[in-house]
């Protein structure tokens, strides 16, 4: 025994981040993780389609292949250039899944049971669940520490996630004797906008499952859905407080504010400094043109990129490539830690 710690990762930093293909995306997905991607490009990220992770409820195949090049679509609008970043979907690269069988044997059903996910996507129905949807958190694992990616960028929800990846790395490392092979990620979960709320109830999270479409601006909204969803979202009669603290208590005033600082590329501070004292019937046509100024033209630019599909898949098609380039090895080098043999 030795309390020595253990040997710290000494790879480069590596960004890496997804977003499933399942259901349209929101500005909470923009805020929380397709903006910051763009935002760090420079650090050449891997950037996903999870398209596995959307299988683990039932998908119609042909609507998850559209899906998954919508997903595409959406990264290539907001501004990520596929040169910089590497754009993938996750099932081309089939180390994703030998990884995640090799992760399955080393996390525990105890912290797999602690997942908050699961018991919110499953609801009352857990037998009926499938057994992917349990596993997610492992595959996310794999995704994740098959780059060896140091840092991941994503909204407040997927902490727990992260965690479980760092647990995954620690105890790989540890059973195998192989200390600093995997990094111990840092989840990124920064800026004003980390959870976008719901624009119709300031405690529920701006979620594509919610059956209310006024609830969340989706990416492909028109000028028009934008601006008539900002007017109708829920509010207090109060005007803006004069100062960041007075927002505590005000969840529907508070998430206008952190999206307008995070479209704006501004501090929550500067927002109340300009609306602190001003009522709702001022900030929210601000609000409105801000939003319908950043999305729509997105919305339109993936209407047109879809348009030609084509161009998409040669996107995927090289990111896949240049992903399996990284991910082969790192798998390789990993069956070899196991014991499986090197035939
Ligand atoms: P997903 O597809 O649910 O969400 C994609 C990203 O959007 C963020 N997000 C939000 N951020 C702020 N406010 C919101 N209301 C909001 N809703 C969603 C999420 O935090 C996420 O960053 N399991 C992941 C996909 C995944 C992944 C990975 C991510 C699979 N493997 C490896 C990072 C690394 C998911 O379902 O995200």
């Amino acid at each position: 025994m030795t309390d020595q710690a253990p040997a710290p990762y000494a790879g480069p930093k590596r960004i890496l981040s997804g977003i499933q293909a399942s259901g349209a995306l929101h500005l909470g997905n923009y805020l929380g993780a397709l903006k910051r991607f763009v935002d760090i490009q420079d650090e050449k990220p891997f950037i996903f389609v999870a398209d596995m992770h959307a299988i683990t409820v039932w998908q119609d195949p042909a609507v998850l292949a559209a899906q998954t090049r919508e997903i595409a679509a959406a990264y290539i609008a907001a501004g990520l250039d596929p040169k910089k970043a590497t754009i993938f979907p996750q099932s081309a690269v089939p180390a994703h899944a030998e990884l995640a069988w090799i992760f399955n044997c080393v996390a525990r059903l105890g912290w797999l049971d602690r997942m908050t996910q699961f018991k919110e996507k499953s609801g009352k129905h857990k037998e009926r669940s499938s057994v992917g949807l349990y596993t997610y958190p492992v595959l996310q694992a794999a995704d994740i520490l098959l780059y060896k990616a140091t840092h991941v960028p994503v909204g407040e929800d997927q902490k727990q996630h992260l965690e479980l990846t760092r647990d995954i790395a620690q105890k790989f490392n540890n059973d195998f004797n192989a200390p600093g092979f995997f990094p111990v990620t840092e989840p990124v979960i920064e800026g004003p906008a980390t959870r976008v709320m719901s624009l119709r109830d300031g405690s529920a999270k701006m979620s594509k499952s919610d059956p209310s479409d006024a609830s969340r601006i989706n990416l492909m909204d028109d000028a028009d859905a934008i601006a008539n969803k900002i007017r109708r979202a829920k509010t207090d009669p109060e005007p803006l407080p004069e100062t960041l603290e007075g927002l505590a208590g005000r969840p529907e005033a508070k998430n206008l504010v952190d999206i307008y600082a995070a479209l704006s590329g501004q501090t929550k501070d500067q927002v109340i400094a300009e609306f602190g004292g001003k009522g709702f019937g001022t900030f929210k046509p601000a609000l409105a043109e801000l939003a319908v100024e950043k999305m729509s033209p997105i919305g339109a630019r993936m209407r047109e990129l879809m348009a030609d599909p084509a161009q998409i898949d040669a996107v995927l098609k090289d990111g896949a490539e240049r992903a399996r380039a990284i991910a082969d090895p790192v798998v390789a080098e990993t069956k070899k830690l196991v014991g499986f043999l090197q035939l």
